[in-house]
């Protein structure tokens, strides 16, 4: 059954342990205004620990993924009620992003159309993501007067070859799904019919491995970016010791299903839990 935030700007339903979360502002692109920032925030509040999920999905009802920032709402509305308004909107947005990226459960965007600017904070938060061939990226932000703000310049910079990035963010043209892949935004493109599909694959693979693991592997892939080699084999130590403190068990019976019972082999596929 499907389930809305407050103000039904946010669509989910929860169905096999998979939370279909959706931008709910079809008619208006699925624009993030201050009110759809704050519903996210509450939705992903609602979903992080409830026990009967185990993966988040980021998509969006009907053409659009996200047209990014609300220009009215979230520019135009908010810096009219001056520094205080406009600093209030973008702990709005980028909290939800932030929560997003360190999320409890695994998290994947599912592109299903335009995503430009603003969206480009959710598409790197989520772990993994899946677009449809006919979705279009784009950093339109040049095309109406500003820079990439709000950490879209660093997404392309993280995520893209260097000229690739320059070029995307100085040239306001859009890529379709399978130049976002050869470009690295996504991770894979599919035509839109069979994307929830091949998503709905990913999701269930992630939900058969240990979610103890899977949170310190997602961590630790973010953490590790900015650290020397020796810091970053200091805090994977210290990372599993910590993990070993929550699950103490999964993986010695990862070990023991492998080793004892020779049930599975990790090369190919997760142990039973
Ligand atoms: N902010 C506010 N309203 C928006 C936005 C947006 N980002 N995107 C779409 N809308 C509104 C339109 O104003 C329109 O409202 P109306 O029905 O009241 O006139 C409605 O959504 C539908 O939009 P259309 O333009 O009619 O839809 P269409 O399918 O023809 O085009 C497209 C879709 C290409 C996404 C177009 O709406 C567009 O260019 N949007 C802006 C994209 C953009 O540059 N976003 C900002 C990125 S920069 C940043 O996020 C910081």
């Amino acid at each position: 059954m499907t389930e809305y935030s407050s103000n039904g700007v946010v669509a989910y339903d929860v169905e096999d342990r998979i939370a279909w979360v959706r931008f709910n502002r079809a008619e208006k692109r699925n624009a993030m205004s201050p009110t759809l920032n704050r519903d996210m925030m509450e939705v992903l509040d609602a979903l992080e620990f409830r026990d009967d999920v185990g993966v988040l999905v980021l998509s969006g009802e009907g053409p659009a993924w996200t047209a990014g920032m609300d220009l009215k709402e979230y520019f135009r509305e908010t810096e009219a009620t001056g520094l205080a308004g406009t600093r209030k909107a973008q702990r709005e947005s980028y909290g939800w992003w932030r929560r997003l990226r360190w999320y409890q459960k695994p998290t994947i965007a599912m592109v299903n159309g335009w995503c430009f600017g603003g969206g480009y904070g959710p598409l790197f938060a989520c772990d993994l993501a899946f677009a449809a061939e006919e979705a279009k990226f784009g950093l339109s932000e040049i095309n109406w007067g500003i820079l990439p703000g709000g950490g879209a310049t660093k997404v392309a910079q993280e995520l893209m070859p260097f000229r690739k990035a320059m070029y995307h963010a100085m040239m306001g043209e859009n890529i379709d799904g399978k130049t976002a892949v050869e470009w690295g935004l996504v991770n894979e493109a599919h035509p839109l019919a069979t994307l929830k599909d091949r998503v709905t694959e990913v999701a269930k693979v992630l939900l058969a491995k240990n979610p103890v693991a899977l949170k310190a592997t997602k961590d630790a892939m973010k953490r590790v970016g900015v650290m020397s080699y020796d810091d970053a084999e200091d805090y994977l130590v210290r990372a599993q010791e910590a993990a070993n403190s929550f699950d103490n068990e999964g993986r010695k019976e990862g070990i023991r299903q492998f080793i004892d019972e020779k049930s599975y082999k990790p090369g190919l596929g997760a142990y039973d839990k």
